[in-house]
């Protein structure tokens, strides 16, 4: 008897007889896996046999991109997660429980700060803010009750450097352990567990994907503190998808040529902006007049990251104006592209803050942020020069 297309259509496929392997792994675009004995799926649910049963558990995808991370960053582990917030948040459920206490950077990403303020202390757990590049403001906020003490390794969108193993070196008198967020450094430039970190997360939908198409977090770290995180991942349902881990393998194939070109493009940038007289100040962290030039050095392995910090000094209506004339430099709200790109963090990434709390953190209605991309240096410069050429009653023009 012929069958039905009812019966064809919805069985499940097999994969054709293959005597050797294809270099590109797929994409596992599966959400379940079969087992062929209800003892292998025991097996492989203990964790006693490798292999994969359930996506939210573990796939094959983040399975070799994580283990690449782990290698990279020299991590003890480390896993993938939908997106940098979610590797966030798997650190500190995994590593707190009410009535324990963290002490966070004020210039973490805003949207950190909402959750390790805001959201953590709906759980019972309390926050203090710090500069963490005050050494003394951070040690006499920590308690016996601190867990965690978080910072990223260049902040944003400001570019201070915090002093990772002054850091760690204090979080270890309360045994806390300091976490770090490497993702405007990438581990091209920093591997904050090797000076002392115990715990690193990565936005990887930024320059370590580097291409603008994907939403992916990185969390790893030393085992003493790895216990809960894989429970806490699967079960609070903070996985990566397949495709996104796919599409950032490709990425992370090349992010150690780009960081290279894009960090020279930057200093290049940075220099350029710092002679325009249209330009009222630069933030970068190559630039000896840095606040933490020589700890910079040290810390990035020689380059000083891809971000540039510039402030107009016209405010919000000439940056308004400067964002108009940029034609080659597209204003979006992220970073880590192939391409140049701005940002005005006062109207996007710290809306949420008052004008107050803006200033005390040096972030202007002039203030723009420089995503710089893998473009030529001649594209870079020229792409700034055109846009400061077309900004309207520039006071530079004024006065020539
Ligand atoms: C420094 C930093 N950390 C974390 C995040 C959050 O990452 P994601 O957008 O992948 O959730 C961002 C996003 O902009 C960021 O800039």
């Amino acid at each position: 008897m012929s069958e039905r297309c009812d019966d064809i259509c919805p069985r499940p496929d097999r994969p054709p007889a293959m005597p050797n392997q294809p270099l590109v792994v797929p994409p596992y675009l599966t959400s379940v896996w079969c087992c062929e004995s209800t003892e292998q799926a025991e097996q492989i649910l203990s964790g006693e046999l490798e292999g994969f049963v359930y996506q939210r558990d573990a796939h094959p995808n983040a399975a070799m991109l994580a283990d690449k991370c782990r290698q990279l960053h020299r991590a003890d582990a480390a896993v993938m997660t939908s997106s940098g917030m979610s590797a966030l948040a798997a650190l500190l459920l995994s590593q707190t429980t009410q009535g324990d206490h963290l002490v966070v950077s004020n210039r973490l990403y805003g949207r950190s700060q909402v959750l390790l303020l805001q959201e953590a202390a709906r759980l019972g757990i309390t926050a203090t803010l710090v500069d963490t590049c005050d050494l003394r403001e951070t040690a006499a906020a920590l308690t016996p009750r601190t867990r965690l003490l978080i910072t990223e390794t260049i902040a944003n969108p400001t570019l201070e450097v915090a002093d990772l193993a002054a850091l760690a070196e204090l979080a270890r008198t309360v045994e806390a352990a300091l976490l770090v967020d490497n993702t405007f450094a990438t581990p091209a430039l920093c591997r904050p567990l090797e000076w002392g970190a115990e715990l690193v997360m990565e936005s990887v939908s930024k320059m370590m994907n580097g291409h603008s198409d994907v939403m992916l977090g990185l969390a790893c770290g030393r085992e003493s503190r790895w216990e809960r995180v894989a429970q806490v991942v699967a079960t609070w349902g903070l996985a990566s998808s397949p495709f996104d881990c796919f599409l950032s393998s490709r990425g992370l194939a090349t992010m150690h040529l780009r960081m290279e070109r894009a960090c020279d493009n930057a200093l290049q940038a940075a220099r350029w902006l710092a002679r325009h007289p249209g330009v009222a100040g630069v933030l970068y962290p190559g630039l000896e007049s840095h606040p933490q030039h020589a700890l910079a050095g040290r810390q990035l392995g020689g380059r000083y990251g891809s971000m540039v910090t510039f402030h107009l000094p016209g405010g919000r209506l000439q940056a308004d104006a400067f964002i108009r004339a940029a034609r080659q430099i597209p204003f979006c709200p992220s970073l880590g592209e192939v391409s140049t790109t701005l940002s005005h963090p006062q109207s996007t990434s710290h809306r949420s803050l008052t004008e107050r709390q803006r200033e005390a953190l040096g972030i202007l209605g002039g203030t723009i942020r420089l995503s710089v991309g893998c473009e030529s240096a001649e594209h870079v410069l020229g792409a700034l020069a055109e846009a400061f050429d077309h900004l309207p009653d520039a006071a530079w023009t004024r006065r020539a």
